[in-house]
Protein backbone atom coordinates (compact mmCIF):
# COMPACT_ATOMS: atom_id res chain seq x y z
CA UNK A 1 0.00 0.00 0.00
CA UNK A 2 1.01 3.04 -0.77
CA UNK A 3 2.16 5.19 2.23
CA UNK A 4 -0.26 7.99 1.44
CA UNK A 5 -2.72 5.68 1.35
CA UNK A 6 -2.21 4.37 4.11
CA UNK A 7 -2.33 7.15 6.36
CA UNK A 8 -5.84 8.48 5.04
CA UNK A 9 -6.91 5.14 5.65
CA UNK A 10 -5.13 5.46 9.42
CA UNK A 11 -6.95 9.26 9.55
CA UNK A 12 -10.63 7.57 8.55
CA UNK A 13 -10.40 5.07 10.92
CA UNK A 14 -9.57 7.26 13.44
CA UNK A 15 -12.23 9.89 13.22
CA UNK A 16 -15.06 6.81 12.88
CA UNK A 17 -13.48 5.86 16.23
CA UNK A 18 -13.87 9.19 18.36
CA UNK A 19 -17.07 9.64 15.89
CA UNK A 20 -18.37 6.03 17.92
CA UNK A 21 -16.79 7.02 20.98
CA UNK A 22 -18.35 10.14 21.31
CA UNK A 23 -22.01 9.09 20.52
CA UNK A 24 -21.46 6.68 22.71
CA UNK A 25 -20.56 9.27 25.74
CA UNK A 26 -23.92 11.27 25.01
CA UNK A 27 -25.95 7.97 24.69
CA UNK A 28 -25.11 7.67 28.56
CA UNK A 29 -25.05 11.06 29.13
CA UNK A 30 -28.84 11.09 28.26
CA UNK A 31 -29.63 8.14 30.22
CA UNK A 32 -28.18 9.44 32.90
CA UNK A 33 -29.58 12.95 32.67
CA UNK A 34 -33.04 13.99 34.15
CA UNK A 35 -35.78 14.29 32.73
CA UNK A 36 -36.23 17.43 34.03
CA UNK A 37 -32.92 18.76 32.63
CA UNK A 38 -33.88 16.63 28.73
CA UNK A 39 -36.64 18.96 29.30
CA UNK A 40 -34.49 22.06 29.58
CA UNK A 41 -32.66 21.50 27.21
CA UNK A 42 -35.08 20.32 24.48
CA UNK A 43 -37.54 22.97 24.79
CA UNK A 44 -36.00 25.79 27.28
CA UNK A 45 -32.67 26.22 25.39
CA UNK A 46 -32.06 27.00 22.19
CA UNK A 47 -29.11 27.67 19.72
CA UNK A 48 -28.31 31.79 19.30
CA UNK A 49 -30.38 32.86 16.74
CA UNK A 50 -33.08 29.95 17.32
CA UNK A 51 -36.48 30.81 19.30
CA UNK A 52 -36.22 27.84 21.99
CA UNK A 53 -40.16 26.37 22.11
CA UNK A 54 -40.76 28.06 25.36
CA UNK A 55 -40.47 30.74 23.50
CA UNK A 56 -42.67 29.92 20.88
CA UNK A 57 -44.99 28.38 23.17
CA UNK A 58 -45.21 32.10 25.15
CA UNK A 59 -45.98 33.91 21.90
CA UNK A 60 -48.07 31.44 20.48
CA UNK A 61 -46.29 30.27 17.71
CA UNK A 62 -45.35 26.78 18.35
CA UNK A 63 -46.84 24.20 16.41
CA UNK A 64 -48.99 21.48 17.57
CA UNK A 65 -46.22 18.93 17.74
CA UNK A 66 -43.63 21.58 19.25
CA UNK A 67 -46.31 21.94 22.06
CA UNK A 68 -47.35 17.89 22.65
CA UNK A 69 -43.61 16.98 22.90
CA UNK A 70 -42.88 19.68 25.72
CA UNK A 71 -45.77 18.53 27.48
CA UNK A 72 -44.43 15.14 26.72
CA UNK A 73 -41.42 16.03 28.77
CA UNK A 74 -42.92 18.27 31.07
CA UNK A 75 -44.59 15.24 32.26
CA UNK A 76 -41.57 12.99 32.79
CA UNK A 77 -40.05 15.55 34.64
CA UNK A 78 -43.14 15.73 37.13
CA UNK A 79 -42.97 12.53 37.95
CA UNK A 80 -39.31 12.55 39.08
CA UNK A 81 -38.04 13.81 42.45
CA UNK A 82 -36.57 17.31 42.16
CA UNK A 83 -32.86 17.30 41.40
CA UNK A 84 -32.89 19.82 44.69
CA UNK A 85 -35.98 21.18 46.81
CA UNK A 86 -39.20 20.23 48.52
CA UNK A 87 -41.20 17.83 46.92
CA UNK A 88 -44.53 19.51 47.30
CA UNK A 89 -43.39 22.39 45.60
CA UNK A 90 -41.85 20.77 42.55
CA UNK A 91 -45.43 18.61 42.23
CA UNK A 92 -47.04 22.53 42.66
CA UNK A 93 -44.40 23.97 39.79
CA UNK A 94 -44.22 21.14 37.45
CA UNK A 95 -47.80 19.99 37.43
CA UNK A 96 -48.39 24.38 36.60
CA UNK A 97 -46.58 23.75 33.98
CA UNK A 98 -48.31 20.63 33.07
CA UNK A 99 -51.76 22.23 33.08
CA UNK A 100 -50.72 25.82 31.19
CA UNK A 101 -49.38 23.46 28.29
CA UNK A 102 -52.65 21.67 28.12
CA UNK A 103 -54.23 24.27 28.20
CA UNK A 104 -52.01 25.51 25.33
CA UNK A 105 -52.70 22.35 23.42
CA UNK A 106 -56.27 22.39 23.81
CA UNK A 107 -56.01 26.42 22.15
CA UNK A 108 -57.94 27.64 25.34
CA UNK A 109 -57.82 31.70 25.00
CA UNK A 110 -55.97 31.77 28.14
CA UNK A 111 -53.72 28.97 27.67
CA UNK A 112 -50.88 31.32 26.50
CA UNK A 113 -51.03 33.55 29.56
CA UNK A 114 -51.29 30.28 31.75
CA UNK A 115 -48.15 29.46 30.12
CA UNK A 116 -46.43 32.63 30.99
CA UNK A 117 -47.10 32.40 34.10
CA UNK A 118 -46.01 28.70 34.64
CA UNK A 119 -42.75 28.72 32.66
CA UNK A 120 -41.07 31.26 35.32
CA UNK A 121 -37.64 29.94 34.77
CA UNK A 122 -35.75 31.57 37.91
CA UNK A 123 -39.00 31.41 40.09
CA UNK A 124 -38.59 27.68 39.63
CA UNK A 125 -34.41 27.52 39.68
CA UNK A 126 -33.82 29.37 42.58
CA UNK A 127 -35.81 26.49 44.36
CA UNK A 128 -34.96 23.56 42.46
CA UNK A 129 -32.17 24.09 40.17
CA UNK A 130 -28.69 22.54 42.11
CA UNK A 131 -26.67 25.64 41.83
CA UNK A 132 -23.33 23.91 41.70
CA UNK A 133 -24.55 22.49 38.12
CA UNK A 134 -24.97 26.32 35.59
C1 LIG B 1 -40.86 23.90 36.96
C2 LIG B 1 -39.48 24.18 37.17
C3 LIG B 1 -38.64 24.85 36.09
C4 LIG B 1 -38.99 25.88 35.25
C5 LIG B 1 -40.30 26.61 35.15
C6 LIG B 1 -37.82 26.14 34.43
N1 LIG B 1 -36.80 25.30 34.77
FE1 LIG B 1 -34.95 25.21 33.88
N2 LIG B 1 -34.39 23.77 35.20
C7 LIG B 1 -35.17 23.21 36.19
C8 LIG B 1 -34.42 22.22 36.92
C9 LIG B 1 -34.93 21.37 38.06
C10 LIG B 1 -33.13 22.20 36.37
C11 LIG B 1 -31.95 21.31 36.79
C12 LIG B 1 -32.04 19.98 36.13
C13 LIG B 1 -30.91 19.06 36.51
O1 LIG B 1 -29.75 19.51 36.52
O2 LIG B 1 -31.20 17.87 36.76
C14 LIG B 1 -33.15 23.18 35.27
C15 LIG B 1 -32.07 23.44 34.44
C16 LIG B 1 -32.08 24.31 33.39
C17 LIG B 1 -30.98 24.50 32.46
C18 LIG B 1 -29.64 23.78 32.50
C19 LIG B 1 -29.78 22.48 31.73
C20 LIG B 1 -28.48 21.70 31.72
O3 LIG B 1 -27.97 21.48 30.64
O4 LIG B 1 -28.04 21.29 32.80
C21 LIG B 1 -31.38 25.45 31.54
C22 LIG B 1 -30.59 25.97 30.36
C23 LIG B 1 -32.72 25.85 31.91
N3 LIG B 1 -33.12 25.13 33.02
C24 LIG B 1 -33.47 26.80 31.23
C25 LIG B 1 -34.72 27.24 31.63
C26 LIG B 1 -35.40 28.39 31.05
C27 LIG B 1 -34.83 29.30 29.97
C28 LIG B 1 -36.59 28.48 31.68
C29 LIG B 1 -37.67 29.52 31.48
C30 LIG B 1 -38.14 29.76 30.15
C31 LIG B 1 -36.68 27.38 32.65
N4 LIG B 1 -35.51 26.66 32.59
C32 LIG B 1 -37.77 27.14 33.45
C33 LIG B 1 -36.49 23.53 36.44
C34 LIG B 1 -37.25 24.51 35.80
Amino acid sequence: MKPLVKLALLVVTGATLAALLATTASAADEAKASAAKVAMQKFHKAPKDVDPVCKKISEGKASKEEVAQALASYKAMAAEKPAMGDEASWKEKSLALIKATEAVAAGKPDGVAQYKAAVNCKGCHSVHKPQAKK
